[in-house]
């Protein structure tokens, strides 16, 4: 469907009784057309804004002096920069590089890239104090391991959940100096701003703000640990949409809010009725751009065969993970499994090799501590155990390595691990696919990931099951290259399908079909009171 078709299709609400769950796959090739079609309904109500924490690009100051940019590794910002490029939105984020400061104007935003401007970055500033409370404290050490199970116990200190309040309040603000309008459409990404909507809504009532959680939402009952369940429920109910990842993440939501709070719910429609507010809850997959450019703008396969494996003899396969070094990624559970491996099947020592990208993380926290220490044992020990004076099995990258590197690694790997124990989505299983353009390589996967409901072609794996996983990694390497490609194929099918632009399309969808039916009802109040209220003289 052509993106002109697209538009009137979707003025016209039609998209809602041709839900895509209803389709064929392939009926449809989601563009970055299609994403501007859908931005035209909110003609007129000035930039879209992206509140997100972590910024598409930092500036830090290098040791010789120079001021070098360096673009991050997350997937939310693989997955929203194509729209907010493509509509010249704002970007408002945490302003955490060292330089970050001295390339802002007045503002405290900058044009990216500088050169030939897409897009704002409004940065916001955070001291010592705050960072430490709602960045490490309450999100990354009571929200963290709450929503997603791999017993780490979260924890919770009142002075934390203040500083999250406090820089919740502050993005609010700064989203508010951001818009042009009074009816702006502002994205609220994931847990660092489950208040945000409601300190937004305060400040801008006729607001569209669609809420995404990009992690797991736990059950209830586990829910029910956090001293602050409520307020957080409250804030995120201040959206129009809130978004999760699978279906099964909406439904623990939408039991959690019937739980803890006092709404209705309209279980058939996933609305939630709380107050004088409608909220819609509904589940959208996010995705990796397609086409893919760093696939297409990456260096041959074979090239990229001959960079990473320079060091490696001809005849070793080559698996590869990339995390961040984070302990929800399994990446323990996969030197473990490799261990396994090499135990059971003698033929692939000295053999294999597995190279695990592990990008430094909330380095100060314990349990990150933890995870750093357990990992670099775990290494020494098979390392020790299987190497040679000329051969590791495993190699730790414990450093960021920008996206063109990484799509070399994927390119060039014959497997690739995704083992998170819980994970909403995990794009690097996506990536995986969309670098491979020559239908080979296999992809193991967790199946705790939201990626393995969509990637049914991928080897599936539990990655708290050693031995199994072992197994499953041996059959990987052994698989032929035909059935390499029709399991490729499948899933690059699935992902070229099911792309970022669609995530946004099916978003921006249903918060304009919100946005045009809550117009109609403020028009027909607003006729009903002229008809009802006596004619003035
Ligand atoms: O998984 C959700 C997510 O927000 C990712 O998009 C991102 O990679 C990560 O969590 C947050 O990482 P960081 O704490 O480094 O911003």
């Amino acid at each position: 469907m052509d993106a002109a078709l697209f538009t009137e299709f979707v003025r016209r609400g039609k998209f809602e009784n041709e839900r895509l769950e209803q389709r064929e796959p392939n009926s449809y090739s989601w563009t970055v057309e299609h994403m501007r079609a859908c931005l035209d309904a909110f003609d007129g109500t000035g930039p879209i804004v992206v509140l997100a924490n972590r910024e598409p690009i930092r500036h830090d100051r290098a040791a010789d002096g120079r001021i070098v940019v360096r673009r991050s590794a997350s997937g939310l910002v693989t997955a929203l920069e194509p729209l907010i490029e493509s509509c010249s939105g704002v970007w408002v984020a945490h302003g955490a590089g060292t330089a970050d400061r001295v390339v802002v104007d007045w503002r405290d935003g900058l044009d990216v890239p500088p050169a030939n401007p897409l897009y704002r970055l409004r940065r916001v500033w955070l001291n010592e104090r705050e960072e430490r409370g709602y960045y490490y404290g309450f999100a990354n050490e009571g929200l963290w391991p709450l929503c997603h199970r791999t017993h780490v116990r979260p924890v919770f200190r009142s002075e934390d959940f203040d500083a999250y309040q406090n820089v919740n309040r502050r993005f609010a603000e700064a989203v508010h100096e951001e818009v042009e309008s009074d009816s702006p459409l502002i994205l609220v990404q994931d847990y660092h701003f489950a208040l945000a909507p409601q300190a937004i809504r305060a400040h801008l009532p006729l607001s569209t703000i669609v809420a995404f959680w990009h992690i797991p939402w736990p059950h209830p009952r586990d829910y029910a640990v956090c001293p602050w369940g409520r307020e957080l429920l409250e804030g995120l109910l201040g959206s129009t949409i809130v978004g999760f990842q699978t279906p099964g993440d909406c439904e623990n939501f939408i039991e959690t809010v019937e739980y803890s709070l006092d709404a209705h719910i309209d279980r058939g429609r996933n609305v939630i009725a709380y107050g004088d507010r409608r909220v819609t809850v509904h589940a959208y997959p996010v995705s990796v751009e397609w086409p893919n450019r760093l696939a297409s703008q990456s260096p041959p396969v074979e090239t990229c065969r001959a960079v990473v494996r320079r060091q490696l003899p001809p005849d070793v396969r080559l698996a590869v993970g990339v995390d961040r070094l984070d302990y929800t990624k399994g990446i323990n559970e996969k030197f473990l499994a490799v261990e396994r491996l090499l135990e059971l099947h003698s033929e692939f020592r000295e053999r294999f090799v597995f190279v695990q990208i592990a990008e430094p993380s909330r380095e100060c926290l314990a349990a990150y501590q933890a995870c750093r220490s357990q990992l670099a044992q775990t290494v020494d020990r098979v390392n020790l155990r299987f190497g040679t004076d000329r051969y590791r099995p495993l190699i730790l990258l414990e450093a960021h390595h920008e996206p063109a590197e990484v799509y070399q690694f994927l390119r060039a790997a014959d497997v690739c691990y995704v083992g998170s124990l819980h994970d909403g989505m995990n794009l690097v299983a996506k990536e995986f696919v969309a670098a491979r353009d020559d239908n080979q390589g296999v992809l193991v996967l967790s199946r705790f990931t939201g990626a393995a409901r969509e990637l049914t072609d991928a080897l599936l794996v539990s990655p708290f099951a050693i031995d199994d996983s072992a197994q499953v990694l041996a059959r990987a390497l052994d698989m032929t290259p035909e059935e390499q490609a029709s399991r490729m194929r499948a899933m690059r099918a699935v992902v070229a399908e099911f792309n970022a632009y669609r995530w946004v399309v099916e978003m921006l969808t249903d918060a304009a079909r919100l946005r045009a039916n809550r117009d109609l009802r403020h028009y027909h109040e607003a006729n009903w009171r002229a008809d009802t209220l006596p004619a003035q003289s």
